[in-house]
């Protein structure tokens, strides 16, 4: 059994991880981080924290330990069409919206971004509203994009397949009719909407990598920014703002 973390190792590990990863954690966090690094601790047979800080300093190996950390850390819960308000205000008023700003213009390309997918219940739950919300979609080119920060949540996104729990709250017709079934209790969405999702691992944080997102008309960024501090969540919001399709921004000095 290893030890509990101190106050003092929780600041120095926490300010690790920000660095690191751009997770934040406040002191009232301490007892939940303690528990999962105690956990961690003891399942690789590690005696002590310190131990276990050289692993996540070293040059091999910190990148594994700290994708695995971050997944245990920032718990990837999602379900499919979890908050149905908001797939409503997707459906009821962002795509009539969108479709009829666009109409006559001739520009038919949505681009959607799921930032902080997790195992791509949201992007999928997307693609499905989209579907159902476009009368004349093969008209129309959907790019659904995905992101996430843990590679393990991403290589889940891509394989797609899904047990019982990710379906809590989905009306029944919705599953029979977006869903194949893959065996007993596992599901995969069908075909076509799979195929308008992209995914990708990035880093909210990570400049570079957020820039190369432009033109993009929605972003759903949903129970991630709880988890950094309130300079990354700006720095996060500036880069969304920077990726959006500029016909959507306001002109200066409009309303
Ligand atoms: C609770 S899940 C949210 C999933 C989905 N958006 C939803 O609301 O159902 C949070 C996700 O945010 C991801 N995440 C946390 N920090 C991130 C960062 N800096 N960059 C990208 N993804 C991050 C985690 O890996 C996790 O998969």
């Amino acid at each position: 059994m290893s030890e509990q973390l101190t106050i003092g190792e929780f600041r120095v590990f926490r300010d690790h991880l920000q660095e690191a990863c751009g997770l934040y954690f406040a002191e009232d966090k301490y007892s939940w981080v303690a528990r999962v690094v105690a956990a961690r601790i003891s399942e690789l047979g590690i005696g002590c924290f310190s131990e276990y800080q050289r692993i996540l300093t070293s040059s091999a190996g910190s990148r594994d330990e700290l994708a695995t950390l971050a997944v245990l850390l920032t718990v990837g819960e999602t379900c499919f069409f979890r908050n149905r308000d908001h797939w409503r205000a997707l459906a009821e008023c962002v795509l009539p919206w969108i479709l009829q700003r666009n109409a006559g213009t001739g520009h038919r390309r949505i681009r959607i971004w799921s930032a902080g997918c997790s195992t791509g219940e949201e992007a999928y739950t997307a693609g499905i509203v989209v579907s159902r919300s476009i009368p004349d979609l093969a008209r129309w080119s959907i790019e659904i994009i995905a992101t996430d920060r843990s590679p393990a949540a991403i290589a889940a996104a891509e394989r797609a397949v899904y047990t019982e729990h990710s379906f809590r709250g989905v009306p029944a017709d919705i599953k029979a009719e977006y869903f194949e079934k893959v065996d007993a209790g596992r599901y995969r969405p069908r075909a076509d909407i799979r195929d308008m999702v992209r995914f990708q691992e990035m880093n909210l944080l990570d400049r570079t990598a957020m820039d190369r997102m432009c033109d993009v008309d929605v972003i759903f960024c949903r129970n991630v920014l709880i988890y950094f501090e309130a300079p990354d969540v700006e720095r996060a919001m500036a880069s969304f703002h920077r990726s959006l399709r500029s016909a959507w921004l306001p002109v200066p000095g409009s309303r």
